[in-house]
């Protein structure tokens, strides 16, 4: 089998590359290990910029992501007993919207199914061969059978525990990595949402976040030992955990509701460069990962995909790899943006068993600093929503 550009991984990187690729005339064929159920319906990120929902829309899979997607022109931040609004819109003009990951992967993946895209889910043994070469190519199982992909460019877009990272020339790699002492415990549960807009709170007894998914569905976190197990958290006890954490002097409380999903996740913020090797290009958290806190992971999938695909595209129009040249500095600018705001997030809103009095005070004053500068209030509003 041959194709200009073999995709590994149908996660937003991977899908949302091989829909740019396709409205350029360029084709491309899409692996992925999971099934298509399974990239379906697996609960991840919820925030999109404004970046991202404008090419969504642009490149005609925002349909769904406008009539079902919460548009949100603000966030909170509560801490002390108080809540204080940041408001994004008027503060940079932008917003966000929540919207699901595993929606915006259905919408992908309808819109290469439309257009007789080539995906195989379920794939094993993917392997990567002459990367350096001009003629490279993957091979993999599926159904039984081993096949073989010619491609013209490898795109790694398989997450941070992927091949094709492992897959890069080693020599003059150099990875960045910050492991946090604490992970994320997510609910999902059946409720109407408790507040209008998402609200990050830091407490003594650690960070919570109340998010959404629908009028029916709210998404919530908190902050737990990342070796905990969800076994150990009955509902009442999680109920009981939120209610402390987000306590405050205006009496509101978070609604209950029936929960029905609940996970951990652990929380790390790393960069592997280069993100080419030859022809073979990373995207997304194949090559870096951010801690969610600062909701940018999905959206930087989306900014490397946007970067690669118009260096392809000039690639094959105009016949220079210029662009494709400088994908790694290119995306990087961005990403390291990126990582410094979700550390920063991080580092404000979540408690540090080792942190010293000092350190406790010193993030409080901090969160003061924000709500009560307009500048840095403006600072923390353009990073959210991504206007940078
Ligand atoms: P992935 O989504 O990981 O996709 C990679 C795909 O490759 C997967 O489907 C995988 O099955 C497949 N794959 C792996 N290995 C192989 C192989 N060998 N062969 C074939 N296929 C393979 N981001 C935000 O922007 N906003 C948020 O609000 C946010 N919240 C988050 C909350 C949580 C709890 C978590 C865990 C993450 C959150 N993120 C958020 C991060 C976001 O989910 C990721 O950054 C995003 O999924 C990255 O997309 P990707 O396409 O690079 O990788
Ligand atoms: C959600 C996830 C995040 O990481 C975040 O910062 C805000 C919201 C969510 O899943 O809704």
């Amino acid at each position: 089998m041959r194709t200009q550009v073999a995709i590994i991984g149908a996660g937003p990187a991977g899908l949302l590359l091989s829909h740019l690729l396709h409205l350029q005339g360029i084709e491309s064929v899409v692996l992925e290990s999971r099934t298509r159920a399974e990239i379906e319906s697996t609960i991840r990120a919820g925030v999109l910029e404004q970046g991202t929902m404008d090419l969504l829309n642009d490149c005609g899979v925002g349909v769904r992501m406008r009539a079902e997607g919460a548009l949100h022109h603000g966030f909170e931040l509560a801490f002390d007993g108080r809540r204080h609004r940041i408001d994004l819109l008027g503060l940079t003009g932008k917003a966000i919207t929540v919207y699901a990951q595993h929606e915006v992967i259905k919408d992908l993946v309808a819109a290469r199914d439309a257009a007789g895209g080539q995906m195989f889910f379920g794939v094993r043994e993917v392997a990567l061969h002459g990367a350096d070469t001009d003629t490279p190519a993957v091979s993999f199982e599926h159904g039984g059978q081993a096949l073989r992909i010619d491609a013209d460019f490898i795109a790694g877009c398989d997450g941070f525990h992927g091949i094709a990272r492992p897959a890069m020339a080693q020599q003059g790699r150099q990875d960045y990595q910050r492991i946090y002492p604490f992970g994320w415990f997510g609910i999902l549960v059946e409720a109407p949402p408790s507040a209008p807009e998402l609200i990050y709170a830091r407490h003594e007894r650690g960070f919570a976040l109340v998010s959404t998914r629908s009028p029916t569905v709210q998404r919530m976190y908190f902050q737990c030992d990342p070796k905990d197990s969800v076994d150990n958290w009955s509902d009442d006890r999680i109920w009981s955990e939120l209610h402390a954490r987000l306590e405050n002097r205006e009496g509101w409380r978070v609604t209950e509701g029936k929960i029905f999903q609940k996970n951990i996740v652990g929380m790390r913020s790393f960069v592997s460069t280069p993100m080419q090797s030859g022809r073979l290009f990373l995207a997304g958290d194949a090559a870096h990962i951010v801690p969610p806190t600062g909701a940018k992971g999905m959206n930087l999938a989306v900014s490397d995909v946007r970067i690669l695909a118009r260096g392809i595209e000039q690639f094959y129009r105009q016949g220079s790899d210029e662009r494709l040249q400088r994908y790694t500095g290119d995306a990087l600018k961005r990403v390291w943006r990126a990582e410094y705001f979700s550390w920063w997030m991080t580092s404000m809103l979540h408690t540090f068993d080792d942190a010293s009095p000092f350190q406790r005070e010193v993030q409080r004053a901090e969160l003061e600093n924000v709500v009560a500068s307009r500048a840095l209030a403006t600072a923390l509003a353009e990073n959210y929503v991504g206007a940078f």
